[in-house]
């Protein structure tokens, strides 16, 4: 039920802090320690590869889980859209592990390739909202979000869950294998539940952002470096399906190999910079386009923040920044698409979830 939200979208934005919470808990032990059923763990562990297969938001979180699994576990990582996969099989490794994103658990093109990988005798888990969804009882192992139903045809707190259970299991599997993180993930994703409830207080900001950049604009452009450009990816589907304005996510140095332009005087460029070592470069790329005449809005984390910034996200680790930078490009979204007379929870042409390739 809605209660007293005006929309699904903004009830389930909110409830992101509650969600990480809950994700916390449902995978600590009684001593506190983060756990995952041993079978899943040692099924990535005794991967050679791991080949991510999804869709859509869920296809945006897989890259950042390709970022957690890679740095805490070295097993090599691959990100595959589901429906090209199917199609354009690469080669794969001596013993792969697939893992499936999915917050319904029906998407129909993530579906066909799980059939065909079981059919080549290979092991699949399924990260699902939903539990006795067919991806989940299809694969040998599921690990649940936890999120609650969504219903708003948009994926917001879905994606944030994925990126919290995607952290989880590559720290736990990584000190399967005596990879111990240097911080402590409990403690961190905590602080990332209070800085996501920080954010959704700043609801005004939000809207003010989407007035004063999205209000009239045709395009709009997100970029940033390694992981700000995959959040960036996720901002501009958020924006595009809901308030139809057209909105490209760009790897910050990728833009000017061709993409720079489109760059009008006033066109809107969102531009994260949340990490420190990518943050003189991205900085650097804002400027190109500035100097092509676009309306820069940056979004930055405490401790890197600069003079023009229009907005500081509350310091969290480094690693787990996605969690929190995605959640002011939802709320943005919502209010470009409310102040364009969208209807917010149920886009045109666009269904929950996909069930037909
Ligand atoms: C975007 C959105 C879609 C889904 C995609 C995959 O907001 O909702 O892009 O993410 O259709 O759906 P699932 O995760 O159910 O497989």
């Amino acid at each position: 039920e809605k209660g007293t939200y005006p929309h699904y979208m903004l009830k389930e934005i909110d409830e992101q802090p509650l969600v990480t919470r809950k994700i916390i808990q449902k995978y600590q032990d009684e001593n506190g320690s983060l756990t995952i059923d041993s079978n899943i763990i040692s099924a990535v562990n005794d991967a050679d590869r791991i080949y991510i297969v999804a869709a859509g938001t869920s296809y945006h979180a897989g890259l950042l889980g390709k970022q957690f699994i890679e740095s805490w576990t070295k097993i090599p990582v691959e990100v595959h859209v589901a429906s090209e996969f199917s199609y354009n099989m690469p080669i794969l490794s001596a013993n792969p592990l697939f893992i499936f994103i999915t917050q319904s658990g029906e998407t129909a093109d993530s579906r066909a390739v799980l059939v065909q990988v079981k059919e080549l005798g290979y092991k699949a888990l399924t990260i699902t909202n939903v539990q006795g969804s067919t991806l989940s009882r299809e694969a040998d192992y599921t690990l649940l979000l936890h999120a609650g139903p969504e219903i708003a045809v948009a994926s917001t707190k879905a994606y944030t869950a994925q990126l919290s259970v995607l952290a989880i299991l590559a720290a736990v599997a990584g000190q399967g294998k005596g990879l111990n993180l240097e911080f402590d993930l409990v403690k961190e994703l905590g602080i990332v539940a209070n800085a996501m409830e920080v954010l959704c207080d700043q609801k005004e900001e939000m809207e003010a952002i989407a007035r004063e950049y999205l209000s009239t604009t045709r395009n709009c452009f997100f970029i940033g470096r390694t992981v700000d450009y995959y959040v960036g990816l996720e901002g501009a589907l958020k924006l595009k399906e809901i308030s139809y304005i057209q909105a490209e996510g760009f790897a910050g140095g990728e833009l000017k190999h061709g993409t720079i332009a489109l760059i009008e005087n006033g066109t809107p460029i969102i531009a994260l910079a949340t990490q420190e070592h990518v943050n003189l470069s991205i900085r650097g790329n804002v400027k190109e386009v500035v100097a092509r005449g676009a309306n820069p809005c940056i979004i930055t984390m405490k401790g890197l923040e600069e003079e023009d910034d229009r907005f500081v996200l509350p310091p969290v680790h480094e690693a787990l920044s996605p969690l929190v930078s995605v959640i002011p490009l939802q709320l943005i979204s919502y209010y470009a698409a409310l102040h364009r007379g969208c209807d917010v929870d149920k886009p045109r042409n666009l269904a929950k979830s996909v069930t037909v390739e």
